[in-house]
């Protein structure tokens, strides 16, 4: 801005239909040597041509279009944001139409460090740091849409569990962004951009922020730590594994189904102030595994198969037959979830009490054959559950992905 002139709003729906491509190129060129369109760009092609002082961590690429949506198989990025919609009343399918191919058009330029349009601050988007941005369908977005018959039929709220305390500050929604990146700042530009582009069709409903480790911090392949201490993420199915396969993705149906998946997400408080007090040796009989090496308390390593008939000296079982692990476990990898947590910290009370936890989200084809019997299991009874609770809840359909040209939700919405 020259001569101390003000930035006039520009009209993204402008910037869209034609006329504005001048304008949205010139924003993206501002973008600071951007080298290539999404399409030609390999899963991890540098991005931008010479971002001063930019690392591999900054610049790598998740590809976005593709039949599955990104940010599931994804190995876990070290930032999320969870942000949830409520559909404004008269959002109707044509609105939500507009609406998604406006958000896919972001999230394609955004994950591939491209300024999306009409974008006032495009030089946060050229270091994407393998951002994904996952799309979710709550219950309520099928309705609004008059599609209902397009819903999963497992995508519906959860029963009410007796562990359960839940608020409504942290639950429901109709639509759901995931935005995980390895750096912060890309993801609250990211989060910025589409909840600026979403506010005439929908208002904030709850935004969760998470973490993991940093990139880099440790080995790609290496289980993280939750904010209990533990190693959390051992028993997951194995990615490009035939069991991931089978766990995550719906394989068969309508094209509105394949290739689409479920998302339950908890928000469940750590209580961190009694389990502080605990043992260590209690510590890890809640869960069944060791602390330091996340082997099960029958084994030496982390990925040793866990015994649950060793004895110990008094005749008890090694892992207690409550322990959560005992009671989470499945072995038909058909009725396995694939856990994508991240950790929450918020700010202590006065009186210096932690509000941390896990912003637990738990992947699978089929809520009501693999996510809610292991629930039911775990809220029954589970060692755990003394110092964990659930707050928040909700449920989402995860749409099959788009190539270029298409727009996420395009086989329920079109
Ligand atoms: C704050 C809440 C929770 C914490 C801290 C927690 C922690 C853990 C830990 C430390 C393990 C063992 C290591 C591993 O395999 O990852 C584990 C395993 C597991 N958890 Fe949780 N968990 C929580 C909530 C849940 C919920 C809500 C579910 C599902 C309803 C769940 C399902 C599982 C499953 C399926 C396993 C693997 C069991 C096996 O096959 O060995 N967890 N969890």
């Amino acid at each position: 801005m020259t001569g101390g002139a003000k930035a006039r709003p520009v009209s993204r729906r402008h910037l869209l239909t034609g006329g504005a491509l001048t304008v949205g190129g010139a924003v993206a060129g501002a973008a600071a040597g951007i080298a290539a369109t999404a399409s030609d760009r390999g899963p991890s092609a540098p991005v931008v041509a010479d971002p001063a002082g930019a690392t591999a961590v900054g610049t790598d690429v998740e590809p976005f279009h593709g039949r599955r949506q990104a940010g599931i198989a994804t190995d876990p990025q070290a930032h999320a944001a969870f942000v949830a919609f409520s559909l404004h009343s008269g959002t109707d399918r044509a609105a939500l139409g507009r609406l998604m191919r406006l958000l896919t058009d972001d999230a394609a330029r955004l994950t591939q460090g491209r300024a999306p349009l009409a974008d006032t601050e495009p030089e946060l988007a050229v270091l994407p740091a393998r951002l994904t941005i996952t799309f979710g369908f709550g219950p309520g977005l099928y309705v609004a849409a008059g599609r209902d018959e397009r819903r999963p039929a497992s995508v519906a709220e959860l029963p009410a569990f007796e562990i359960d305390r839940l608020r409504p500050a942290w639950s429901g929604g109709d639509l759901l962004l995931q935005i995980c990146a390895d750096d912060p700042l890309t993801v609250t530009h990211a989060q910025r951009m589409l909840v600026k582009d979403a506010r005439p069709f929908a208002s904030v409903r709850w935004v969760q922020r998470g973490f993991r480790r940093s990139r880099g911090a440790q080995a790609a392949a290496h289980t993280q730590r939750n904010v209990l201490g533990q190693l959390d993420g051992t028993a997951n199915p194995w990615p490009d594994s035939a069991a991931f396969e089978q766990a995550v993705w719906i394989a068969d149906g309508p094209d509105w189904l394949r290739d689409g998946s479920t998302l339950v997400l908890r928000r469940i408080r750590a209580e961190l102030e009694t389990w502080d007090r605990l043992g260590r040796a209690d510590k890890e009989l809640a869960v069944g595994r060791r602390l330091d090496t996340g082997a099960p308390l029958s084994g030496q390593r982390e990925h040793d198969e866990p015994d649950f008939s060793a004895l110990n000296e008094g005749g008890l079982p090694v892992i207690p037959d409550f322990a959560h692990m005992t009671r989470a476990r499945v072995s038909d990898d058909r009725l396995k979830i694939l856990r994508r947590p991240y950790n929450y910290d918020g700010v202590p009370d006065a009186a210096g009490r932690a509000d941390s936890g896990l912003i637990f989200a738990a992947y699978q084809a089929d809520i009501d054959r693999q996510y809610l019997p292991i629930q039911r299991r775990l809220a029954e009874r589970d060692l755990l559950n003394e110092w964990i609770t659930p707050i928040g809840s909700a449920v989402f359909a995860i749409p099959p992905g788009c190539e270029p040209g298409g727009w996420i939700g395009e086989q329920v919405l079109g």
